[in-house]
């Protein structure tokens, strides 16, 4: 009983929810210790995270096939994904809210880093559409094509995040992390 409600859909939304509800809940009521660099910092970091452990999941299935949990995993792979862009979602509210002007918004759209943002959202956008069983169902074969978006929006976000920073060691670091993951994926599918 216990271990399929830790295995179930609503307990991973559950997890998944922490951290966004801890951002929410230091930014609204403790503005003065956790200002807008942190919601931003925050929310764009768990936006990326997530992303990565979405692209780890085939390596990591095909590096354990035999296990039972990998299954688990492969199901919830889409939640992750969705997850990933509810993070981006909020990290541009907490951005859109601080400049609270559609000038500012379109100008400083002038700036490559932010543009970078909006392009890796707007790639983001029809893959968390059409992460949902109907989806899959209706776009046959072309669902894979369309998810395969996935790869230039990633790029575009680590690109994002190393010129975001003021020093990009970590953006690097999660970079380098990155690179691994797929080269562990490309090595094990040519198998
Ligand atoms: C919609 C367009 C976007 C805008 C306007 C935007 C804006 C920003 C801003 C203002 C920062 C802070 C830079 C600083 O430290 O001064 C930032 C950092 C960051 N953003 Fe975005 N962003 C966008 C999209 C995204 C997306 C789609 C992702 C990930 C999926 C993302 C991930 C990150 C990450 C990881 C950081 C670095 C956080 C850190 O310093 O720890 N951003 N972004």
């Amino acid at each position: 009983m216990l271990y399929s409600l830790a295995r179930s859909r609503p307990f991973l939304w559950l997890i998944l929810a922490l951290p966004g509800v801890w951002i929410m809940w230091r930014w609204t009521l403790t503005p003065d210790e956790y200002g807008y660099g942190h919601a931003i910092g925050d929310t764009g970091d768990w936006a990326a995270w997530l992303l990565m452990a979405t692209m780890a999941v085939t390596p990591v299935r095909l590096m354990f096939k035999r296990a039972g949990w990998t299954n688990w995993l492969m199901r919830r792979r889409r939640d992750l994904g969705v997850a990933s862009f509810v993070y981006a979602a909020g990290h541009t509210t907490v951005y859109l809210v601080r400049k609270a002007s559609p000038e500012l918004v379109f100008a400083e759209m002038q700036t490559p880093y932010i543009l970078v943002g909006w392009f890796a959202l707007a790639l983001f956008l029809p893959l968390a559409i059409t992460s949902n069983d109907a989806s899959v169902r209706r776009l046959k074969r072309s669902w894979k094509s369309l998810h395969r978006l996935v790869y230039p929006a990633a790029i575009l976000t680590f690109l994002h995040w190393v010129w975001s920073a003021f020093d990009p060691t970590t953006a690097w670091i999660h970079v380098g992390i990155l690179a691994a993951i797929e080269i562990v994926r490309l090595i094990l599918q040519r198998r």
